[in-house]
């Protein structure tokens, strides 16, 4: 039994840092465990000029500086897509460092109201994407059909979106059912997916059984047994088409534990030790290693991680509340804890 498990500095590329006040504190537990950390764009206000990208940069870089040099991420930036966009506006996102363009139908998730309705109403902003190399981010949900079947009642727009755009680079974010990631496998190679820990871990009767916890509660939300083990064969399989983003949503335990609960699940703190334990369990550990800290990076474009994170098989308590937000596992004991860095 091995009591140490190296592996290169794993990227998340999907996360939610917020802003303000919490995203100080929200930072902190993706440091140390992340190389890279993409920021999703639905801030209050969002990015959705090259003045709020910019601003919202100096806010995460005064973020990172209260964190130590050897455990800082590098952060990689989006902006949402909006309706009324123009070529030239995401042409300046480009020049100003953003590295994908996040598109939100519209009313399907946490500040998506002013997303889009279709692709056809973004068709500038999306063949300007194309020819500037931006990655397309997908939140694939159609939120006019019941909560189950709304992830693969998008799959037809994203069919017809690979026949417009073919060299369009597009992400299905948070995978999680199972017509999705047979979608993704047989599409083309700039079709690639995200999945997260919570997706890999839990099915909804985790969320609502004899009783409802609201910190699994997300979108899209948490399926089938048969989907969770799609995801699994999916990460398992070694396709490059798959890999890690945590979508780390963290809210207030009153925005959470309350009548009209956000969705979100905060796993930033959890998830790494979590997936060694699932992956370990599964007997393929080393299946870990391209979908946390390569596949990404090679679909975005990016060098490999230079660094190595190691972990040892030593119990770890996740805390019940980790800056006024439910993580994750709270509460429970994983078999792996984070030792150290170089
Ligand atoms: C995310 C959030 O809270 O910003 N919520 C979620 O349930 N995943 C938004 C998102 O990625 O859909
Ligand atoms: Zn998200």
């Amino acid at each position: 039994m091995t009591d140490r498990f190296v592996m290169p500095m794993p990227d998340d590329f999907h996360a939610h840092l917020r802003q303000g006040e919490p995203l100080m504190q929200y930072a902190r537990q993706h440091a140390g465990q992340f190389g890279r950390v993409l920021l999703m764009p639905n801030t209050m206000p969002p990015i959705f000029n090259v003045a709020r990208l910019t601003e919202y940069r100096a806010d995460v870089e005064r973020a990172l500086a209260a964190i130590p040099d050897s455990e800082r991420f590098e952060p990689l930036f989006t902006f949402k897509i909006l309706p009324s966009m123009l070529a030239a506006e995401i042409e300046s996102f480009a020049r100003a460092g953003a590295i994908a363009g996040k598109y939100y139908p519209s009313g399907s998730t946490t500040n998506a109201a002013d997303g889009p309705r279709s692709f056809d109403d973004v068709d500038e902003v999306l063949s300007t994407m194309e020819e500037s190399g931006l990655v397309l981010c997908i939140h694939g949900e159609n939120p006019e059909v019941p909560v189950f079947e709304r992830e693969r009642a998008f799959l037809p727009q994203v069919e017809r979106l690979l026949a417009r755009y073919p060299h369009l680079r597009i992400v299905l974010e948070h995978l999680s059912d199972e017509e999705s990631v047979r979608f993704v496998e047989q599409g083309p190679a700039n079709l690639a997916a995200t999945i997260t820990a919570h997706h890999l871990l839990f099915t909804v009767d985790d969320m609502i059984r004899d009783s409802m916890n609201p910190h699994l509660y997300c979108k899209p939300v948490l399926k089938f047994a048969r989907d969770r083990e799609a995801l699994r064969s999916a990460v398992l399989s070694g396709s490059k088409k798959f890999f890690f983003g945590s979508d780390s949503a963290p809210h207030p335990r009153e925005k959470k534990e309350c009548t009209a609960a956000a969705p979100g699940v905060y796993s930033a703190p959890a998830a790494l030790p979590a997936l060694v334990e699932l992956f370990d369990s599964l007997g393929s550990l080393d299946a870990l290693i391209p979908f946390m800290a390569e596949y990404g990076a090679a679909f975005y474009g990016l060098a490999a991680p230079s660094r190595t994170i190691t972990l040892e098989r030593a119990p770890w308590q996740v805390p019940q509340l980790i800056d006024g937000v439910v993580p994750m596992c709270a509460g429970k004991t994983l078999a792996w804890r984070i030792w150290g860095r170089n």
